[in-house]
């Protein structure tokens, strides 16, 4: 089954919107694999967010990142990256995805609450990088064959 990394960023923490974001998610039907609730270190977010190393906003955004905890997750299911992207929306919250967690509680594409992994292939990496195997769950749902076909 598709994985995907996802993480309340720390304006999310601070707001106390954790298990608001949880819930959608898991209302969706995905199915969490494994969590843990953590700071960020410099080296960590270097990594995490190479790919935006020398942009613009690339100081504030690691400054941003490592400013206060995270809660970290792994969610399955089918088409999960995607299904994620949907559930987060438009990376600028005021970019019109009604519905979505960025555009329902957020306002600045610099507090936009959440992160979820672009593709599969940057899912495992990004899983890799911030999970290790032993905190990951492999486990049953007896509600899986009301959701996934
Ligand atoms: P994310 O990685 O956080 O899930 O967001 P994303 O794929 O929608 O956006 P991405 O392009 O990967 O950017 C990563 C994060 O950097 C911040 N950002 N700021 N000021 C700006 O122009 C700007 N562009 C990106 C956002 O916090 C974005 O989520
Ligand atoms: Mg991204």
């Amino acid at each position: 089954m598709e994985r995907t990394l996802v993480f309340v960023k720390p304006d999310g923490v601070q707001r106390g919107l954790i298990g608001e974001i949880i819930v959608r998610l898991e209302k969706r039907g995905l199915k969490l694999v494994g969590a843990k609730f953590m700071a960020v270190s410099d080296e960590l977010a270097a990594e995490h967010y190479a790919i935006h190393e020398g942009k613009p906003f690339y100081d504030s955004l690691i400054a941003y990142i490592t400013s206060s905890p995270v809660m970290a997750m792994v969610w399955a299911g089918p088409k999960a990256v995607e299904a994620v992207r949907q559930t987060m929306g438009a990376t600028n919250p005021t970019n019109g995805e009604p519905g979505s967690v960025r555009q329902d509680l957020g306002l600045e594409i610099g507090r936009n609450l959440t992160h979820a992994s672009d593709s599969v292939e940057n899912g495992e990496k990004e899983i890799a990088l911030w999970f290790k195997p032993e905190e990951l769950v492999e486990w049953e749902r007896a509600i899986d064959a009301w959701i996934f076909e």
